[in-house]
């Protein structure tokens, strides 16, 4: 078990210097390729859950240690044996025992005893130091401060609950691709499986009970169903599709939604992502679904680049931000955003619909979609653009709240007069 225990502190350190969640664990399996199912999911668990609870797993630390050891990563692994002793069916005596290995082999075994001591004491004291947390607001929360008292400023009756939800475990939701089934069909077919599952509409949306690996869902490979938020479901149907439009998707990867819209609608998409590698992801998830689009790797923002002068009917601006709303689904977000990061991914998200304005015809729609729950990326924005753009009308805007049916989208249809 140290050996998982020793990546998992790895990969936090990797968090604690900049990089993704996704990043340092697929760097850290892929380094591991000996290890096991069973091992991996482990890996997985450990990793997501102590990014998860890291306020109260730092809490508990300083409790405990209150000076700071010379080697951050005995930190980390003390930080990992908390939560398996609080967070997992572990026993405590093998976490323990495989944690004091584990600091032998770091800063010369000098904190071997230490490391005992501290994990003793904390399961001698556990429910003391449960309750404890509970009376720190980072630690009660598991978020920054600063982040607690952004979310409070803008939600007063909401936040404590949005809070919880990012804690949460994420669902599982399907999308139904209308061109090959619907959800009456696949909900029987799931159900003849032994999978459960709920409708969320009669549209396309289907939650499932329990996250399965894709691969067990039946037509996954035909592109009979995806996975998608039902959060992200709603940016197709805002945009009010028909056959022979020319469409736009501006920030494509991983195609989500590029598929979605063609599904919806047989239009002439060109699919744009800055990202090379990211892009590829569209065209695989295209040919999955056996649709078509034009793809560029290339900067939204520098039309002159890539655009053939011809307007376009539709374009779908979802913009890079904050992913404020998605924290359940990549925890490692709320730990990597700093307070400063607003005006600037406000500023790039200000130029980008700008240019893109300018690239639909009059009587287009253009639709603005973050997967922010912060107003500076949301209603500020779309205010700001009101402003600068009199020929602009909000049909339409939506903030959705992470909760037990979908992730925090944000959604502003605008008409071209
Ligand atoms: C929110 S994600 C898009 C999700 C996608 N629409 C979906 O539903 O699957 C934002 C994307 O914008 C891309 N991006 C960032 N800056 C960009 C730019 N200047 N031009 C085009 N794409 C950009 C990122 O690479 C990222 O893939």
């Amino acid at each position: 078990m140290h050996r998982i225990q020793q990546l998992a502190a790895e990969v936090l350190g990797q968090v604690e210097s900049g990089r993704t969640l996704t990043e340092a664990l697929a760097q850290a399996q892929r380094q591991s390729a000996d290890l096991t199912a069973q091992e991996r999911a482990a890996l997985q668990d450990i990793c997501y859950g102590s990014l998860r609870q890291l306020a109260r797993l730092r809490f508990w630390l300083r409790r405990l240690v209150p000076k700071a050891l010379p080697d951050a990563q005995l930190e980390r692994v003390l930080q990992v044996a908390f939560y398996q002793l609080v967070y997992t069916r572990a026993a405590d005596y093998a976490v323990v025992n495989e944690a004091v290995k584990l600091a032998e082999r770091l800063a010369r075994g000098k904190f071997k005893a230490l490391v005992n001591g501290v994990l003793r004491n904390f399961l001698r004291q556990r429910e003391e130091m449960l309750r404890l947390a509970q009376k720190d607001l980072e630690a009660a929360t598991n978020h920054p401060r600063w982040w607690v008292k952004a979310i409070q400023q803008a939600y007063p009756q909401e936040w404590s609950s949005i809070l919880e939800w990012n804690n949460s475990h994420p669902p599982m939701t399907l999308r139904v691709n209308v061109l090959k089934s619907t959800v009456a069909a696949y909900l029987a077919q799931l159900e003849a499986l032994g999978m459960g599952a709920t409708a969320l509409d009669d549209a396309s949306g289907i939650l499932l009970d329990k996250p399965v690996n894709v691969r067990e869902l039946p037509g996954f490979a035909d592109g009979v169903v995806s996975v998608q938020d039902w959060g992200a479901q709603q940016a197709a149907r805002l945009l009010d599709l028909h056959a022979g439009q020319r469409v736009l998707d501006a920030c494509a990867a991983p195609g989500g939604k590029t598929c979605h819209m063609l599904e919806m609608a047989d239009v002439e998409m060109t699919a744009l992502d800055i990202d090379p590698q990211r892009l590829q992801r569209v065209a695989e998830n295209l040919q999955r679904g056996g649709l078509h689009a034009n793809l560029h790797a290339a900067d939204a923002g520098q039309a002159a680049d890539w655009w053939d002068g011809k307007p376009f009917d539709r374009i779908l601006a979802d913009v890079p931000c904050s992913a404020s709303g998605v924290v359940r689904r990549h925890p490692d977000i709320k730990w990597l955003r700093r307070p400063g990061d607003f005006a600037t991914l406000a500023a790039q998200q200000a130029q980008m619909v700008d240019t893109l304005w300018g690239l639909l015809a009059p009587g287009g729609k253009m639709l603005y979609a973050t997967c922010s729950i912060f107003p500076e990326e949301n209603q500020q924005q779309l205010a700001a653009f009101l402003a600068r753009h009199a020929d602009a009308e909000c049909l339409n805007q939506q903030q959705l709240l992470p909760c037990e049916r979908h992730d925090g989208f944000y959604y502003a249809l605008l008409a071209k007069h």
